[in-house]
């Protein structure tokens, strides 16, 4: 017997980085691009393994030569099954790891994969996990991969809707009045988000109040984002990605790879292009009217960008 489960990718509209100092950020989901999952009963004693077709990987619970990744779908896998009422003594069980979200580009590969995960084992056990109960459980893992994550990434992956997402307060799921086409550029360099962090935290360290008021800037830039998603207002959201991205640059953590996309994105006739997520490489993400996409997608690839993903967001979608 075998049971699946499944999570979307996601990009950041507005908000990294400040988010993790209490502000305010929007995430939207990416559901052309999925983690997969599937979980089979193992013959008796076999224990608990995990196998990443990506990572051309094989992992078994309890064994000494584990890696960082195994480690974390391994620690994914004992999280769902305690969350489920099972433990792991004494379980057999075979867990199938795919994806097609890039790794290390701030898409929320790590999340989506221990959600579909998640997903998986509680399908296995013929228990529906609310998304509340899955997005914690994901925070748990992220915390593993990434230090001190805000938890935006976990909500997006586990609500699959556009989310106004504010540390320690309940994410709210925000009904986009148009849709919205996302060009999303890949640079190809990964961006390793604990690091990016780590080094707005010594930024922030160094010099609190300018950061604050970077913060702060961030902030409101994302509080007319949500008045012009609910208005349907596409014009003012790409002004206020732009916005954003002149933010991130004075936080230090864009780059060139990413600002030579996002050029290209404008000049190509994107309403507004920033980085999505940790930034120092990784994806950039551009807003365009549907005629335009093709134009801007075009231009990402002239520009070298090394995979455009063209997605599509509207209101709440059912998972
Ligand atoms: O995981 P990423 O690279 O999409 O980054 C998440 C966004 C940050 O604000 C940079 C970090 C966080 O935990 O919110």
């Amino acid at each position: 017997m075998s049971a699946c489960g499944s999570a979307c990718g996601k990009a950041i509209l507005l908000g990294e980085h400040a988010v993790v100092y209490g502000r305010p950020a929007i995430a939207v989901p990416v559901p052309a691009r999925r983690a997969v999952a599937e979980v089979r009963a193992a013959p008796a004693g076999s224990g608990i393994v995990v196998v990443a077709s990506e990572l051309q990987a094989r992992y078994l619970l309890g064994a000494s030569d584990v890696d960082e990744h195994g480690r974390f779908l391994l620690a994914a896998v004992e999280g769902a099954l305690a969350a489920t009422g099972a433990g792991s003594a004494g379980t057999d069980l075979e867990v199938h790891v795919r994806s097609s979200i890039p790794m290390a580009r701030g898409m929320g590969s790590g999340a989506a994969v221990s959600a579909a995960i998640a997903r998986a084992i509680a399908a296995h056990r013929g228990i529906t996990l609310s998304r509340e109960r899955l997005s914690e459980l994901v925070f748990a893992t992220e915390r593993l991969l990434h230090g001190t994550p805000s938890g935006i990434d976990n909500t997006v992956v586990a609500y699959e809707a556009p989310v106004w997402f504010r540390r320690g307060q309940e994410a709210e799921v925000l009904a986009v009045a148009k849709p919205l086409t996302l060009v999303i550029g890949d640079t190809g360099i990964p961006s390793r988000t604990h690091e990016s962090v780590a080094w707005v935290r010594r930024r922030w360290e160094a010099d609190p109040a300018s950061l604050e008021a970077v913060f702060d800037a961030i902030g409101e830039a994302v509080e007319r984002g949500r008045e012009a998603l609910l208005r349907g207002d596409v014009g003012e959201l790409g002004a206020l990605m732009d916005r954003n991205q002149a933010l991130l640059e004075q936080l230090g953590v864009s780059d060139p790879a990413l600002e030579n996309l996002i050029l290209a994105a404008r000049r190509a006739g994107a309403l507004g292009a920033k980085l999505s997520g940790g930034g120092m490489g990784g994806c950039m993400l551009a807003l365009a009217t549907p005629d335009e996409a093709q134009r801007v997608q075009a231009a990402l690839c002239a520009a070298g960008a090394v995979e455009v993903i063209v997605a599509t967001v509207t209101g709440p979608a059912a998972v």
